[in-house]
């Protein structure tokens, strides 16, 4: 058995105005394809698992309604809700446990919620792959895609021995995952060559990610496989555990620390649309500006565009490489290079609303 679990949890600050603390990145249809991202990863997901009664989703109380919305197919059942969000680490326990609670012997797959992916037979064949090579051996296997630059944003994973040749994706020993370095540390790495960026997508089967949370995050596992355990709707465990749980992501709580991860390199036009820059990818434009919406531009060069009304103009006249974005009653300009200081005006917001 096969369960995909998705991680619909984030909260997507580096898209605001656009992602709001109710409308998060996942939520949100970035392209003309009609469908979110959420609800582009379900496809993607569905077509693998053979059916929408087979996905899993994750994701904060606050998003419920909207995952439920946007993915009618799925029973309401395998909606995961965390009462309150620990990170990545605690909301993959979370899955695992429900997943090994439906059949221990299952193979369980976690994918973002608000990734792009281009090239879908590319992404069926490693994930069929990654899905065989955890059904027979306790490895947890990641997904890797080849950096193009030395990004700070990413999990960076050092490929060993190769375990596995099968036609064109080899699954090699991991020697070392590192989660986010800093961008010197990242620039070394590339001049190795034997790096891949962490896609954010794995693959194992549940009794190996459990051991692996038993023996690396002793107190998580224990306080949440103990409320997992005693839940029940008339005496609810996990209101009161969740928020004492550690605030910690997958990759450092995990990945970083265990020697029986696996890596895949692959190739299946992966994006991770992780700031505004992403649109410049994403959408067509004018020049060397895109745009969404009506804009009139002077002497304006590499500009991201973006307007959420019909009736709004934006009108540029001599700015090079900003990003001017209106949505709602909210309008952000910021320089292409300091998009990802965006989180700071929504936690200023947060605190003086
Ligand atoms: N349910 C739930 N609960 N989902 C969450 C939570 C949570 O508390 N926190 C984050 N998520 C979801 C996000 O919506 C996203 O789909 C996914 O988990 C990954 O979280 P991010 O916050 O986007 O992680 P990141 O981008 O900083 O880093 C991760 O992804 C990179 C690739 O995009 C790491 O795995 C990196 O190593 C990796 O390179
Ligand atoms: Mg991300």
């Amino acid at each position: 058995l096969f369960v995909p679990v998705i991680l619909a949890g984030g909260s997507g600050e580096r898209f605001w105005p656009l992602s709001r603390k109710h409308r998060p990145k996942q939520f949100l249809t970035l392209d003309d394809s009609g469908r979110s991202l959420l609800q582009a990863t379900a496809d993607r997901l569905t077509a693998l698992a053979g059916h929408a009664a087979r996905i899993m989703v994750v994701t904060g109380r606050d998003h419920r309604a909207q995952v439920l919305e946007q993915l009618p197919d799925m029973p309401v059942e395998n909606l995961l809700v965390e009462p309150t969000p620990r990170d990545t680490a605690a909301a993959i326990l979370f899955a695992a446990l429900k997943v090994a609670q439906l059949n221990p012997q299952a193979v369980m797959g976690v994918f973002p919620a608000d990734h792009r992916i281009t090239d879908t037979p590319a992404f069926e064949r490693v994930v069929r792959r990654a899905t065989q090579v955890a059904h027979l051996t306790d490895h947890l296997v990641t997904i890797g895609v080849t950096p193009t630059f030395p990004a700070t944003g990413y999990g960076y994973i050092e490929r060993g021995d190769l375990l596995d040749a099968h036609d064109d994706l080899a699954a090699y020993r991991v020697t070392r995952f590192t989660e986010k370095p800093d961008s010197e540390t990242a620039r070394a790495f590339l001049s190795t060559g034997l790096y891949s960026w962490n896609s954010g997508m794995f693959i194992w089967n549940v009794q190996a990610i459990l051991g692996s949370f038993e023996q690396h995050q002793p107190a998580l596992y224990a306080h949440l496989s103990e409320a997992v355990a005693r839940h029940t709707p008339l005496q609810p465990r996990l209101p009161e555990v969740f928020p004492q749980l550690a605030k910690i992501s997958i990759d450092y709580a995990i990945l970083e620390k265990a020697d029986n991860v696996l890596v895949i390199p692959a190739e299946f036009g992966w994006d991770d649309l992780g700031d505004w820059n992403a649109m410049e990818r994403l959408l067509k434009g004018e020049g060397d500006n895109v745009s969404v919406g009506r804009h009139v531009g002077i002497d304006t060069g590499g500009a991201i565009l973006y307007t959420t009304s019909g009736d709004d103009l934006i009108a540029t006249i001599g700015l090079e490489d900003v990003v001017v974005v209106r949505a709602g009653d909210v309008t952000l300009v910021v320089r292409k290079d300091r998009t990802q200081d965006i989180k700071q005006v929504v936690q200023q917001l947060k605190s003086h609303p």
